[in-house]
């Protein structure tokens, strides 16, 4: 049951200008894409700006390709992002809504999207990055929660599941792979909302990570103890950064370390019962979106630019 995934690169910003759409325009990657996985995470194409960018009008173009492109090639997908505070259209964050029209504006759109792909996702992040790195709620930056509250998020979940009772439902989010400040606050609000009865499926963690600041080495034990409350977790985003080089290409000793790092998210998550998905955010170093949000780091993928496979590639095959 154990799959593994990557994001399917497109429509990112930082993509915009050299590759507008790797996905289908590139032969070698979509040949990658469909061999090397099991599963499939839409980058940008399911987000708010990319698939409802005005009001009154959706584009599932690039979204509906993925899910026929992951059927074909006997792939599952993974439903990405629901409620969030970033990528949101400006017809929505500027826009002047009362509370109800901004529920109804969720609503629809959950069960639109939802509906839409129902039966064909395994899982939908539901909730996206909705604590800052102190485990305070967004109230300020996430519209959702500051105009209509905490109790909105048990109603994205309500809504999901409605549109899609086979689909597993997570939170999801960033610098909660190890037991911390955020992750205890996930940990806090899911057995909450699980006592109220919300279908809540899933906890997953990004695994955005960089060799700089080390890896996380209790990311086992934070699972378990999601595991614990009856959820499946999941690894949705892992990419391993590194300070570039100055001669422009990694050391040994650099792609071992990452390697390093790739092995034993994998291992943590195969030692834990209901982790039964691992996703990597990318798989070559081209598209990655790593250099154009982090100063000076890069090379956070498993391949190079070219497709040659790095250790990292190798460390994860032979950890399988
Ligand atoms: C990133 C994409 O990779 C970029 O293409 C885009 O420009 C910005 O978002 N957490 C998430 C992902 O949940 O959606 C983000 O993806 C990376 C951080």
């Amino acid at each position: 049951d154990f799959v593994v995934g990557t994001a399917v690169a497109g429509g990112g910003h930082h993509l915009e200008q050299d590759y507008p759409d790797p996905f289908t325009y590139d032969r070698e990657y979509r040949k990658v894409l469909g061999r090397q996985f099991s599963s499939v995470s839409p980058e940008n194409q399911m987000k708010w700006d990319y698939i409802h960018p005005e009001r009154d009008r959706y584009d599932f173009g690039q979204a509906d390709a993925i899910v026929e492109f992951a059927e074909r090639n006997k792939q599952v997908v993974r439903g990405h992002t629901l409620l969030w505070h970033s990528q949101n259209p400006a017809w929505l964050e500027q826009g002047d809504f009362s509370q109800e029209e901004l529920r109804e504006i969720l609503r629809e759109h959950i069960t639109t999207v939802v509906g839409r792909y129902a039966g064909k996702i395994q899982q939908w992040d539901v909730a996206n990055e909705i604590f800052d790195d102190q485990g305070k709620l967004r109230t300020q930056d996430n519209i959702w929660i500051r105009e209509l509250g905490p109790g909105i998020v048990a109603d994205a979940f309500r809504w999901a599941h409605e549109a899609d009772p086979k689909a597993k439902l997570f939170f999801n989010d960033y610098n909660v792979e190890g037991v911390n400040a955020k992750s205890d606050a996930y940990y806090a609000l899911i057995q909450d909302l699980l006592e109220q009865g919300v279908p809540v499926d899933g906890f997953s963690v990004q695994g955005h990570l960089s060799t700089r600041y080390g890896f996380p080495g209790d990311l086992e034990d934070n699972l378990r103890r999601f595991d614990a409350l009856g959820l499946e977790t999941a690894v949705t985003e892992l990419d391993v950064r590194m300070d570039l080089p100055e001669s422009g290409v990694p050391t040994e000793a650099q792609e071992q370390k990452q390697a390093d790092y790739y092995q034993r998210t994998l291992e943590a998550c195969l030692a834990v019962d209901g982790c039964n998905s691992f996703t990597i955010w990318g798989f070559t170093d081209k598209y990655s979106w790593v250099p154009v949000f982090f100063e000076g780091e890069g090379f956070a993928n498993v391949m190079t630019d070219d497709y040659e496979r790095k250790p990292a590639f190798y460390a994860l095959r032979d950890t399988l």
